[in-house]
């Protein structure tokens, strides 16, 4: 696959061919200099870092770099910005840090429903419900972020078997129950936090929600948008452990409308966060600015050119492309270059995140000293 990629980055980085191995006594003698990081980097995980479980072999040397070891000498911050989720920051954050050997805090982690931290006051005391992961581990994290009143599909289930005839809960999803009367228990909102599980007791249970405004059970009428609906990841497909790309949350959001829409004539309005939206870009950008104004200064926070480093050019290249970013596109994920062009064209293709990163870094490099 990469007999042709070289060749190929060569021209698209349009920079002057420059021999492989910057003199080793000028890296160091960079090292440990306070000078600013002229960038800073946005990780995507899977396919990136990870796939399913696994860690990438370059991912652990890649990261490594960014310490001081690299054509700049400086400590380069970054963040990592994924579409998935499913756990807290803390309890995800301390797997990564095993997993990748870097330490990695909620401080430079952005999961796909960390965004809805500064949402849950607008719904502090209303009911909710919040879809996805396993059994209540989710109700936990959005307490975490401020919601009060959580339940989920499960909790549904439980108060009325027949509510979705065709699932039985497991015990351990017994024992994560809620218990709560739904005919009297409005649910103002639904967020998907994560992937959903069980899609077919989902999709019930949210078109009930919706059609009866809040209330399971009550009278269907025709919906008011009073039931507001938030989507965390819009990603249709994603790259895990199997060898091609699995169906994503955004696959989950078609088929609710295409079930909804069956049953009304027309989709249910939704808010959708994750890679690409805007929303998504700009909770980043500003979590970057974080960093490195902690590193390096308030001037260097607003001078820094941003990398996004992906594997999907639906997420990571078309929403870095239009916050304005570097985007840079790795083969070790959703995209296939023998599928042909990417359908989101970005700053730079590289085999994988270690050519991306060390690319991103030369270009600063040749940038700095060009400005002498
Ligand atoms: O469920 C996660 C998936 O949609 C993509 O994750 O890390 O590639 O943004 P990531
Ligand atoms: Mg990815």
């Amino acid at each position: 696959m990469f007999a042709g990629a070289p060749r190929l980055i060569h021209r698209r980085l349009r920079l002057p061919h420059r021999p492989r191995a910057l003199s080793a006594a000028r890296c160091i003698s960079n090292a440990g200099s306070t000078r600013p990081s002229p960038l800073a980097f946005a990780f995507d995980i899977d396919g990136v870092l990870l796939r399913g479980t696994k860690v990438l072999p370059e991912a652990k040397r890649a990261l490594a770099s960014l310490d001081g070891a690299n054509a700049l000498g400086v400590k380069i911050p970054y963040i990592l910005m994924t579409n998935g989720g499913g756990v807290g920051e803390d309890e995800r954050s301390a797997r990564l840090t095993k997993q990748l050997g870097v330490p990695i805090t909620p401080a430079n982690l952005i999961q796909a429903h960390t965004i809805l931290k500064s949402h849950a006051h607008e719904y502090a005391d209303k009911n909710v419900l919040v879809l996805g992961g396993r059994r209540d581990v989710l109700r936990k994290v959005a307490e975490g972020y401020g919601f009060r009143n959580v339940y989920t599909t499960l909790d549904v289930k439980s108060w009325n078997p027949n509510v979705w005839p065709f699932y039985d809960l497991t015990p351990s999803e017994v024992a994560s129950i809620k218990p709560a009367d739904f005919s009297t228990t409005p649910i103002a909102a639904i967020f998907v936090f994560h992937d959903p599980r069980n899609w077919a007791l989902d999709i019930q249970i949210m078109s009930d929600v919706i059609l009866s405004r809040g209330l399971i059970g009550a009278p269907y009428t025709s919906p008011d948008d009073s039931v507001k609906v938030v989507f965390c990841n819009p990603d249709l497909v994603w790259r895990g452990g199997f060898e091609r790309s699995r169906l994503g949350q955004g696959a989950f959001r078609e088929a609710f409308q295409a079930v909804f829409t069956a049953l009304t004539g027309k989709p249910y309005p939704h808010v959708q966060y994750g890679k690409p939206t805007t929303a998504t870009y700009d909770f980043a950008r500003g979590v970057l600015q974080q960093r490195i104004g902690e590193a390096y200064g308030e001037p260097a926070a607003r001078q820094a050119n941003f990398y996004m480093v992906g594997d999907n050019p639906e997420s990571d290249i078309a929403g870095a492309n239009a916050a304005g970013w570097s985007s840079v596109l790795v083969h070790t994920g959703v995209y296939d270059p023998a599928s042909g062009p990417p359908a989101h064209a970005p700053t730079h293709e590289a085999p994988d995140v270690e050519a991306a990163v060390r690319w991103a870094v030369e270009r600063e490099a040749v940038r700095a000293r060009a400005s002498g």
